[in-house]
């Protein structure tokens, strides 16, 4: 949490980012669900499986186990407290690895953005939950991407983010008019390549309304933390249109 800030329709929402924080450890939850994914980030930091393995590992568990029942107590926390729970969390010079719950109050937005060098699951838990996700295909210019879209629909439960560096990278999400409760799992540093140099912040900020080309691709415009939360902090995002296609 970054902190707040009021939009231009006058609403305070909150921000959320890591902004390269060192967080504290914690290892709080130590069932199957956490140690079975603790030996496939140790599988994919020893070289043994790529990224791509890994992510259908992590699915694997998941599918093996009723996710919404064996987090029961926690949706519950974090629905009666309207906070996110951190279940594990991990900091080494290089790398880093959290699992938790993420709290969404109804309307809460996450304003488009990207990551860097993250891999990442996300399964709703409670609620639903509006999802646009793209793959970051070019880097056009300082501040301009090229992005595929991948995903624009409603999540319910057990529907699932799967974010890499190659691929849908960008999302977009916000709840419903009631809370929603997301499981949470990434991990940073993983990844030989990268769109950006190393040392690029993680998750910035962008607008996928500002263009469009003739074949549907779409050029966003990068923002900062707050530009992102003042543009879209308040919107619904089936109420904001993608451009579709450039046919002048
Ligand atoms: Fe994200």
């Amino acid at each position: 949490m970054a902190g707040e800030i009021k939009t231009a329709s006058g609403k305070v929402v909150k921000m959320n980012t890591r902004a390269g924080a060192v967080l504290p450890d914690i290892d709080m939850y130590r069932d199957r669900l956490w140690t079975e994914a603790e030996k496939s980030i140790q599988a994919l930091g020893r070289r043994e499986i790529t990224p791509d393995d890994y992510i259908d590992r992590i699915r694997d568990l998941h599918k093996s186990i009723d996710l919404v029942a064996e987090l029961r107590p926690f949706i519950d926390k974090a629905l009666a407290e309207k906070t996110d729970q951190v279940l594990n969390q991990m900091t080494t010079p290089a790398k880093s690895w959290t699992m938790q719950l993420l709290y969404l109050e109804p309307h809460e937005v996450h304003p488009p953005h990207c990551h860097h060098n993250l891999i990442s699951t996300q399964v709703v838990l409670h609620g639903n939950v509006y999802a646009r996700e793209w793959d970051r295909v070019a880097r056009l210019g300082p501040d301009t991407l090229l992005l595929r879209t991948r995903t624009d629909r409603w999540f319910g439960i057990g529907d699932r983010f799967e974010t890499t560096e190659v691929s849908k990278n960008a999302h977009w999400f916000c709840a419903d008019d009631k809370p929603a409760v997301m499981l949470n799992f990434y991990i940073l540093g993983f990844q030989d390549w990268t769109f950006d140099p190393p040392g690029t912040r993680g998750r910035r900020m962008l607008d996928p309304t500002f263009g469009v080309q003739g074949d549907g691709m779409i050029v966003a415009k990068e923002l900062t933390l707050e530009e992102g939360y003042l543009r879209f902090g308040d919107l619904p995002i089936d109420k904001v249109p993608l451009p579709r296609r450039n046919v002048a």
